[in-house]
């Protein structure tokens, strides 16, 4: 009998501890991200090369690494009875988190696993798969793009639930494994499952822009972007086919004279059509000749587009036909989609304005405002499933950081990762309002 009292008395004691140890973190909510076992963690998820190299060329053995770290890094996320969790083609993950309110339409949290290749020998300051801590920056392939959101979301979630958290609204928390190489395998198959099951989606968040700071002209202090639609692509082949000859007797016009005319043309037409100009257009390859005294038979260009919102991939195609308007040049359309609908951003919406509320809570002094990406994101898989999708993450970035991402030198401030987990720790939580707070007398109190 006094044993079984001594271990009353000892788990009693260990229950306040827990009660005192959630209190004195309540508030703080950057305060989980500083535990010195959460940060092994997030540095063990860059050390994982999950590169994807092609749709069909990605590194199994690192994607299984990587679920079994997800597994070990968040034990709450996985035992917890109110989160669902299932693998999607083979190392794609979706977790179902239950809401206490059915009613409330659920909405979902986006970000992806696998990286792009990097090389220490491009001149990394840091070996790129080594989370190396270089003045308070941890250094690697992946920093920026996109783990700090996948350790991020789920380090919010898990630590929430270890509160006794419960959130009202339901929300998913999808993880591709090929948003690189086109999330063809991983996000198109999410979504394949969540039409199945008939999902509605109130609104989706992915990657996509971030808080640039000192980086555009003409704006005072720093701002997020949160990313309302993506622009569109398209590469286009020109070919010119003319009959092979000897360079001592050249004729008046080569195929590679056509096609360099051809592709000045395209090039010209930039500054002067105010609706082109906003599409970018890039001439990418440029074939011809394989002898110094022969004329080559061919000659081929490859141009991609990035096509505005205000344009469409026809509008673009039709663009390209007249400005070349020459019968020697073929013109193929290699691959092309439109740019993605423009997701709401009134008052009213309520995505938009809970996404800039969390943004605010956690970071007051920034201005907040709608953008366009000039990436694509795998959330493009998500537009008939959803139509307000949203892309944004607070990563803070200033001048030249931004080439970071897929370049060298990727890195991320310890301070910018505890406050990304400290945003959807927030925005999990502030998505239990119904509906928005009426504003008054035109100002936005929300
Ligand atoms: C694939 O990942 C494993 C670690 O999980 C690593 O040892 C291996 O070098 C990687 N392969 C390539 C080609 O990157
Ligand atoms: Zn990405």
């Amino acid at each position: 009998l006094s044993k079984q009292y001594f271990y009353r008395e000892m788990l009693l004691r260990f229950l306040w501890l827990i009660v005192a140890v959630l209190c004195l973190s309540r508030g703080t909510n950057k305060r989980v991200a500083r535990s010195p076992s959460q940060w092994s963690r997030t540095r063990k998820a860059i050390r994982i090369p999950t590169v994807s190299y092609s749709p069909t060329d990605i590194n199994a053995t690192a994607l299984h690494e990587f679920s079994r770290l997800l597994r070990k890094a968040f034990p709450t996320v996985f035992s917890s009875s109110l989160v669902q969790h299932e693998v999607v083609a083979d190392y794609s993950h979706l977790f179902t988190v239950q809401g206490s309110q059915p009613d409330l339409v659920p909405y979902m949290l986006l970000a992806h696993i696998d990286v792009v290749p990097a090389s220490e020998s491009d001149g990394w300051d840091a070996p790129p798969f080594s989370a190396k801590e270089i003045d308070n920056f941890i250094y690697g392939r992946g920093t920026l793009d996109d783990k700090e959101c996948v350790m991020g979301m789920l380090q919010a979630l898990e630590y929430l639930l270890l509160k006794g958290y419960r959130p009202q609204r339901g929300f998913y928390i999808g993880l591709g494994h090929d948003e690189e190489v086109s999330g063809l395998n991983g996000a198109l198959n999410i979504v394949r499952l969540l039409k199945q099951r008939n999902v509605h989606l109130s609104f989706l968040l992915d990657e996509g822009l971030l808080v640039v700071d000192g980086v555009m002209k003409g704006l005072d202090g720093p701002a997020a972007l949160i990313g309302v639609s993506e622009k569109g692509s398209a590469t286009v082949k020109l070919s010119v086919t003319s009959a092979p000859g000897h360079s001592s007797m050249p004729p008046r016009e080569s195929s590679i004279g056509i096609l360099a005319a051809a592709v000045k043309r395209l090039l010209a037409l930039k500054p002067e059509t105010n609706a082109f100009s906003r599409t970018t257009t890039a001439v990418t390859m440029f074939n011809a000749g394989v002898k110094v005294n022969v004329l080559p038979s061919v000659a081929e260009a490859y141009v991609n587009f990035r096509i505005h919102s205000a344009q469409s991939l026809q509008e673009v195609l039709d663009l390209v036909d007249s400005t070349v308007g020459d019968q020697r040049v073929k013109v193929e359309v290699v691959d092309g989609f439109d740019p993605l609908p423009v997701s709401s951003y009134s008052e009213t919406s309520y995505g938009f304005q809970i996404i800039k509320k969390s943004i605010l809570d956690v970071f007051p002094q920034l201005t907040v405002a709608p953008g366009i990406c000039v990436a694509n994101t795998d959330s493009r898989h998500f537009k008939d499933l959803v139509a307000d999708i949203y892309r944004f993450i607070p990563i803070w970035a200033k001048a030249g950081d931004a080439q970071r991402i897929h370049g060298i030198n990727e890195r991320i401030s310890k301070k910018n990762y505890e406050d990304i987990v400290g945003f959807y720790f927030t925005l999990i939580q502030n998505c239990d309002v119904k509906e928005l707070p009426e504003t008054h007398s035109g100002v936005h109190e929300f």
